[in-house]
């Protein structure tokens, strides 16, 4: 039984990969299992929160008394999401959403032909940065994957997308990231950073969520 330091809170948690439909068959998507948001999901209920799991399709089973909404694109986990910060707390963003989705959906199955195709794609919203600009003193905790300049990279989305934390996975490190049950992480805030070791994802959950408790404690 874990100390319920979050009782009280109402948390959002992002979690997997969105799909973007290109025909009846074809769509666009990348790895994520869900797994990392869904230990940060479970984690934050054992912490006694009332956590609402937006989430893209996976494998995984509902944590234990955690709210799930599910979602397949990007709008739609744009919707859910900012629907559900309305009257939370905050938000953990650990969804791997598609910043590009097929500028139009054909009804019927795109049939081949002996030339090669474009697919045209447009941007998508980005839900965190939409919940960063009217965070109002909430909590916002950010992802960053990243494969090169890291660091770099995960203080831009820091700063542009208005979190109080990110918890940067590389793909340049063994065992972090996409689909596996472990990950290594760094936290980043505006007084520095954090390295963790290779942890299980239920342990770098239990860091973000120990990290969340002070955020409210302060
Ligand atoms: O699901 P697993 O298999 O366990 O893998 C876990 C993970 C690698 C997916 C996870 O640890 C992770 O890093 N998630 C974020 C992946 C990502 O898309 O990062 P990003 O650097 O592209 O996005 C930065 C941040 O903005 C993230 O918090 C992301 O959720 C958010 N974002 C991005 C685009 C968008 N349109 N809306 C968003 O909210």
């Amino acid at each position: 039984e874990k100390k319920k330091n979050l009782q009280g809170k109402r948390l959002i948690v992002t979690a997997g990969a969105t799909i973007e439909a290109i025909d009846p068959v074809r769509f666009i998507s990348n790895h994520s299992s869900g797994k990392m948001g869904y230990a940060i999901a479970g984690e934050l209920a054992d912490r006694g929160a009332c956590v609402t799991l937006v989430t893209g399709r996976t494998e995984l089973p509902t944590p234990a008394g955690v709210e799930r909404v599910d979602v397949l694109s990007a709008a739609e986990m744009y919707d859910a999401a900012v629907r559900a910060f309305e009257g939370s707390d905050g938000a953990v963003m650990c969804a791997a959403v598609a910043d590009y989705t097929p500028d139009r959906v054909s009804d019927t199955k795109i049939k081949k032909c002996d030339g090669d195709m474009c697919i045209t794609l447009r941007r998508t919203r980005d839900i965190a940065a939409e919940l960063g600009a009217h965070k109002d003193g909430r909590l916002l905790v950010g992802f960053a994957l990243e494969t090169h300049d890291e660091q770099a990279h995960a203080e831009a989305k820091l700063e542009k997308k208005n979190f109080d934390f990110i918890v940067l996975n590389s793909l340049r490190d063994a065992g972090a990231g996409f689909r596996g049950d472990t990950n290594k992480v760094t936290f980043i805030d505006r007084t520095g950073r954090e390295e963790l070791p290779l942890l299980s994802k239920r342990e770098v959950a239990e860091r973000i969520a120990e990290r969340i408790e002070e955020f409210f404690a302060e």
